[in-house]
């Protein structure tokens, strides 16, 4: 049976549902209205407007440099195009770490200019005050551990996280404090598969996972690279479906040609 397939939109309830008949959750990205919109109407459960914007929207080497103001843009541009799915933003770097106040007033100023359903915050334990206090005004949150691209400066590398031990009990540890305060979710990325097992059998609320194998409770992958638009971003947890880059560039190289050597507009083409 899919529960997601009876019901006209996706609440965070929704979500719990599958989790609990043994549905796999679908989320993919996305950050403007026609990306959503084919999205949206594809049937995908959840959209996260991610703070990959930063990536593949604006070029930047790292997540850090998207600010409140452009992840309001680009969810209410999300907004506009999604009828079905739930749509979840990142908070962005500088927004919510250690002052639990200036993270509702970042949570409130998503939800209330956007029109956002939740949001999703990078960390475990040290986060703790302001994932309480945006759960205290009623904005649901959804939790992200193993890899968190944030702290990449810290990490030093992109590679898979929490291998060793005492790693990899923090995350058990962080991942049960997110339940127990209230999260309605956990992205798990880029761990070892038998951890993101683990912890998906140990919680109750779903697990999201990128590059953490088969067992979370639902997968999420960034829309540009399952697409092919990125070209040159290759882990081997990504499976593409398309290669825009080079189809896109094949129809840009082919109107030009039709430009220069004046077949369009043809006659049909004008008024
Ligand atoms: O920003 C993002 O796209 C994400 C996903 C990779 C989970 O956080």
């Amino acid at each position: 049976m899919s529960v997601s397939k009876e019901v006209k939109r996706i609440t965070t309830h929704v979500l719990r549902s599958m989790k609990d008949s043994g549905e796999k959750i679908s989320m993919l990205t996305s950050y403007d209205y026609s990306m959503a919109r084919i999205v949206d109407e594809a049937g995908i459960d959840v959209i996260l407007v991610g703070d990959s914007a930063s990536n593949v929207m604006a070029g930047h080497e790292t997540t850090l440099p998207i600010t409140l103001d452009q992840m309001i843009y680009h969810a209410s541009s999300v907004i506009r195009a999604a009828k079905r799915s739930l749509i979840v933003v990142d908070l962005p770097f500088g927004t919510y770490q250690g002052n639990s106040k200036k993270a509702l007033a970042s949570a409130i100023r998503i939800m209330k200019e956007s029109g956002a359903h939740a949001v999703k915050l990078e960390g475990g334990a040290e986060i703790k005050t302001s994932i309480k206090r945006i759960l205290s005004a009623g904005v649901p949150v959804m939790g992200h551990l193993g890899l968190t691209p944030q702290a990449i400066y810290k990490f030093g590398t992109y590679t898979v996280r929490a291998r060793e031990e005492e790693e990899a009990e923090k995350l058990i540890r962080d991942a049960l404090i997110l339940e127990k305060l209230g999260c309605f979710a956990i992205v798990l990325e880029k761990i070892p598969a038998k951890l993101a097992k683990k912890v998906s059998e140990q919680l109750s609320i779903p697990t999201i996972g990128i590059g953490a194998g088969p067992d979370t409770d639902g997968q999420v992958l960034v829309l540009h690279d399952l697409l092919g638009i990125t070209k040159d971003f290759k882990p081997r947890f990504l499976r593409r479906y398309l290669n825009l880059f080079d189809d896109i560039k094949g129809a840009v190289q082919h109107y030009i040609k039709d430009v220069k050597s004046l077949d369009f507009p043809n006659e049909k083409e004008q008024y």
